[in-house]
């Protein structure tokens, strides 16, 4: 069954409770694969010395990407709990990088036992990034600039938006992605409420924000910066159910959720 509850704090706080045992499990897995393939200082440490082994040598494409994780702990985290209460079967997500949004998205899938990811980046590491295992006959992956793919699904149950920031990016994505998502499902839009506010990351959020606005659309965020209480008492659950040891822990938490109407 398909759920289309919304997304409030008092459903996040539900689903930690209810997911929070395979939770804990995902962020088991999420944190050996973070520190093998998605550490920023690892991935730059490796690099370095690669780039000195190898310095007057061919190397393979996509030897010694340095891609890392992005998508902050909490954010992921309301991310696999959304998408293991909702079961979708059509998720998007624009756009992975390296994968480590990829790789919580797959997490959620798997433990679902249904639903498959489709994914659109202009670079190809997380092919590589995202354990096979994972990924294997639940995710395809389309490499190019999203904007003139003909991959995008008709109907979509899960949109995953962390991409270019610009706002002209989201006027793109709110006249031919927005309208394929399915009334009930959820979109996330990362990026959205970070220090500087919407416009700091290039104009995204603020184009986003108007076009929920327009439409009189709630959204919810656990970005301290405009939600604080919610942030609080999201972490107050998080550390009640011994799920807080960090793994890609950010301040800024600045995702937005919605459900499209
Ligand atoms: C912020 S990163 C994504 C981080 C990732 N979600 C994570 O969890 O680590 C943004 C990505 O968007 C991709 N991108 C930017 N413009 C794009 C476009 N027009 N089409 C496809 N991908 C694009 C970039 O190549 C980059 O990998």
């Amino acid at each position: 069954m398909i759920e289309t509850a919304g997304v409030t704090l008092e459903r996040a706080q539900r689903l930690y409770e209810e997911f929070g045992a395979d939770l804990a499990r995902v962020k088991r897995y999420q944190r050996l694969l973070y520190s093998e393939r998605f550490c920023e200082k690892r991935a730059r440490a490796r690099a370095a010395v690669l780039q000195d082994l190898g310095a007057d040598l061919l190397m393979p494409v996509g030897f010694g990407q340095i891609t890392w994780a992005q998508f902050d702990d909490l954010n992921a985290e309301l991310t696999y709990l959304l998408l293991r209460a909702e079961r979708p079967e059509v998720v998007v997500e624009i756009s992975p990088c390296g994968g480590w949004s990829t790789s919580w998205i797959l997490n959620a899938l798997r433990d679902n036992g249904c639903g498959h990811l489709t994914s659109f980046d202009v670079i190809a590491d997380s092919v590589a990034k995202v354990p096979a295992d994972l990924a294997d006959g639940i995710r395809t992956f389309h490499q190019g600039d999203v904007r003139v793919s003909p991959h995008i699904p008709e109907r979509i149950d899960y949109l995953f938006v962390d991409s270019d920031h610009t706002g002209a990016f989201a006027d793109w994505y709110l006249e031919h992605v927005f309208p394929r998502v399915r009334s009930g499902g959820t979109v996330s839009v990362d990026d959205v409420f970070h220090a500087g506010g919407p416009d700091a990351s290039g104009g995204e959020g603020t184009v986003v924000l108007r076009w929920l606005e327009q439409r009189g659309l709630d959204y919810f965020t656990a970005a301290p910066s405009v939600n604080r209480a919610a942030c609080a008492a999201l972490q107050a659950t998080r550390r009640r159910l011994g799920l807080d040891a960090p793994i890609h822990f950010s301040e800024t938490n600045p995702a937005i959720f919605f459900a499209m109407p």
